[in-house]
């Protein structure tokens, strides 16, 4: 019996519901759209769909302002749409998980309008309250481009609320022990609902303790670990995906024994990625791969190239940041916070053979990855709307006016679809793809096709060829096969020497032995059989 589980050789697709598909034309994406929808998401062969928030919310950030645990945004459906999405996924093998924000609710939310409005209501004490703004002083800020201080003041309260990022985002008092106890009630109603997990939003930050800069500590540990125990209890299958955007390091104990977090992205290897393709030289993916500690064997990695906030460089430091800022976003409104807030095609200049490298990078290296919405058509962005909703544009289906598929005609979308030259959805949509063998979505099709063919990918040790340092090749040794992914990170040809055997292409049909030249920006993953 196969006990290696779901998650590790997974493909996760990270999905907007507001931006995928509008079945009802009031111009916002539904889940009933996304069901529309099933079949494409089938072809491409991702695994789990990752939803981000779809409850009720003022949207002051895009959902992550939560106003009501248990319901649906009136926008994207009803709970009994949710309920059909899952089991239309699951009646095709496609696994769901929802985005779960514990760490904070709106300011709209119930709980927060009570705390405000009474010191006595036994809400107040599920925020964090203080009379003055001078506590926790070595916490960061994270949304450095709007935020000035973590606390703020309310005036009905008549006291400042603690919250690490908008204002409109009150943190949650996790040492009030019906905090815990609620967050728990939630999970329980959206597992008992069919889902397959949770990605944890900002799990590193639900305690506060003075002299510390108040993330990863010891009580968010153990929070999470009750978390876990309890979501297996519902759903032993259940995977909480985390978002601890921290070091290798730091992020080792989210997986604790294997009684943790299952899941974690891999934030630091991320940037290096872009770095290394930048500067034509491999070094940051392999030091980043060296410090990167090994996990429990229930544990695996999610590896990304983008998602749906700023690429972040805060894994980096400032002189990389610096040379990735000047790389990549040029232009003042490219960058936001410590990121770059475009997406993948547009980093690249739209030179396919470098987003191919990327995603080949991404598919052969440890980790399960996930896919961005519309990145695997290479869909553009639009720098000129706010925040991050430049990269949450609708997605481009048809090469059809108004919408490019994305609504029915007389729906005004909820954010001007992509219609640029080179972007838009008339050159850059899923039906023409689809008719292109060659298209970035066939090339991404076929690459996981292949990455769910060769468990190896997911779970096998890594090992460096001595290369030029241009070239990014190694072996990904398996018990029934090892497999070989060779990158080219520069723009001349180069030729590399292979160990001993004869490797049989997966990607095109060459047996190469002796040596392997490759193209500028060229990739080629072969494999030996080792039975
Ligand atoms: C996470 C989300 C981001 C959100 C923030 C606050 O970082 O990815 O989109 O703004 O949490 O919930």
């Amino acid at each position: 019996m196969n006990k290696t589980p779901w998650y590790k050789n997974a493909i996760f697709y990270e999905l907007y519901v507001r931006a995928f598909r509008d079945s009802n034309a009031d111009g916002h994406g539904d889940l009933r759209g996304v069901i529309e929808k099933l079949d494409y998401l089938q072809f491409l062969g991702v695994d789990c769909l990752w939803l981000l928030p779809i409850y009720p919310s003022p949207l002051k950030d895009d959902g992550y302002d939560i106003a009501d645990y248990y319901d649906i945004h009136p926008d994207y459906g009803i709970l009994a749409d949710f309920e059909a999405l899952i089991r239309a996924a699951h009646a095709r093998g496609l696994r769901v998980i929802t985005d779960l924000v514990l760490n904070h609710t709106s300011d709209q939310h119930p709980w927060f309008q009570a705390a405000c409005a009474d010191r006595n209501s036994p809400y107040r004490d599920y925020y964090v309250w203080s009379d003055s703004d001078q506590k926790y002083k070595e916490a960061r800020i994270i949304f450095l481009d709007t935020e000035t201080s973590n606390w703020t003041w309310d005036e009905q309260a008549g006291q400042y609320y603690w919250h690490r990022f908008y204002s409109s985002q009150p943190d949650l008092n996790f040492d009030n022990p019906a905090v815990q106890e609620e967050m728990l009630n939630v999970a329980r109603f959206w597992l008992e609902l069919g889902i397959d997990g949770f990605r944890v939003d900002a799990p590193p930050y639900l305690f506060e303790r003075e002299g510390t800069n108040c993330e990863n500590l010891p009580e968010t540990h153990a929070y999470l670990k009750r978390f876990r125990a309890f979501v297996a209890q519902i759903n032993p299958q259940a995977v909480l995906l985390s978002e601890a955007n921290q070091w290798p390091e730091d992020v080792r104990p989210y997986f604790g024994e294997g009684d943790e977090m299952h899941m974690n992205f891999h934030f630091p290897l991320m940037p290096r990625l872009y770095q290394a393709l930048a500067q034509a030289d491999r070094t940051p993916i392999v030091e980043v791969m060296r410090r990167t500690p090994p996990l429990p064997a229930n544990c695996q990695w999610a590896t990304f190239l983008r998602c749906h906030d700023e690429l972040t460089l805060e894994m980096v430091s400032p002189e990389v940041r610096q040379f990735l800022w000047e790389t990549y976003a040029p232009e003042p409104r490219m960058r936001l916070n410590l990121g770059i807030r475009r997406r993948l095609a547009p980093l690249m200049n739209n030179d396919h053979r470098k987003i191919e490298l990327l995603y080949s990078l991404l598919f052969s290296l440890p980790g399960a990855p996930t896919l961005y919405y519309g990145d695997e058509i290479g869909m553009g962005d639009n720098i000129w709307l706010p925040d991050r909703e430049g990269v949450r544009t609708p997605m481009q289906w048809v090469a059809e006016p108004p919408h490019g598929g994305f609504a029915p005609p007389e729906a005004q979308p909820y954010a001007p679809v992509i219609n640029d030259p080179v972007s838009g959805y008339a050159q850059v949509n899923v039906a023409s793809q689809m008719d292109d063998p060659n298209s970035l979505l066939h090339t991404v099709r076929r690459m996981i096709v292949l990455r769910k063919a060769h468990p190896t990918f997911g779970e096998a040790d890594l090992t460096w060829l001595e290369t030029p340092k241009a070239v990014a090749a190694f072996l990904r040794p398996g018990p029934e096969e090892t497999l070989l992914a060779v990158h080219n990170l520069s723009a001349h040809p180069q030729t590399i020497p292979l160990p001993t055997g004869r490797f049989t292409g997966l990607l095109d049909e060459r047996i190469v032995q002796g040596h392997l030249t490759l193209p500028p920006y060229g990739y080629w993953w072969g494999r030996i059989s080792t039975t």
